[in-house]
């Protein structure tokens, strides 16, 4: 049994996380969408809210799962008896920073293999904080995001 682990903030899900994990899914044959509590970045959406918003996304696909976190994602990958971790590569810019945290993770975890996903070049640019901004402003996001999300940000902002 081969288990996965997509881990990230998602604050909230994107078309662009969707798209890794749904790869992640026909490669592996179970995979945990790890939801972390990020407090450090301050993010928009509560933690059970992010959870709660990538679970319908996900919903369709019955190998995946979603879970909160906080700590360590290298303990979280261990107490679920996860071999892999997967992450999305959307650009260049993004690999100074993937591979800084795949050799620490590495490091604390020698076990666990990191596996990179390609966006396609629809995604590459795409990001929770872009969608984030221009929900703030009241464009519409249906593009980059389920309808769930797009209406969960609407809400969001019109407080
Ligand atoms: N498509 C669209 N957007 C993507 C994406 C994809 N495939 N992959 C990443 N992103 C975006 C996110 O939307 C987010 O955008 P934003 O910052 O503009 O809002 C950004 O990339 C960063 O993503 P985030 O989900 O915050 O991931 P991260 O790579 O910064 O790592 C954790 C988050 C949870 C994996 C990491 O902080 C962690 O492991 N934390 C636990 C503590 C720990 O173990 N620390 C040691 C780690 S070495």
């Amino acid at each position: 049994m081969k288990r996965a682990v997509t881990p990230g903030t998602f604050d909230p899900i994107t078309f662009g996380h969707l798209d890794v994990i749904t790869r992640a899914a026909q490669l592996m044959d179970e995979v945990i969408v790890a939801v972390a509590a990020s407090a450090g970045k301050n993010p928009l959406f509560t933690l059970e809210e992010r959870a709660e918003l990538a679970r319908e996304a996900t919903a369709h696909l019955s190998n995946v799962r979603v879970e909160p976190f906080s700590g360590l994602l290298v303990d979280f990958a261990r107490a679920n008896e996860a071999q892999v971790l997967v992450k999305g590569l959307r650009a260049i810019t993004d690999f100074e920073y993937e591979f800084q945290q795949a050799a620490l993770n590495y490091e604390l975890a020698h076990e666990l293999e990191t596996v990179f996903i390609m966006s396609p070049p629809q995604y590459m640019y795409l990001s929770s904080s872009i969608v984030r901004e221009l929900s703030s402003f009241g464009s519409p996001v249906d593009q980059f995001v389920p309808p769930h999300v797009a209406e969960a940000l609407a809400r969001k902002f019109a407080k």
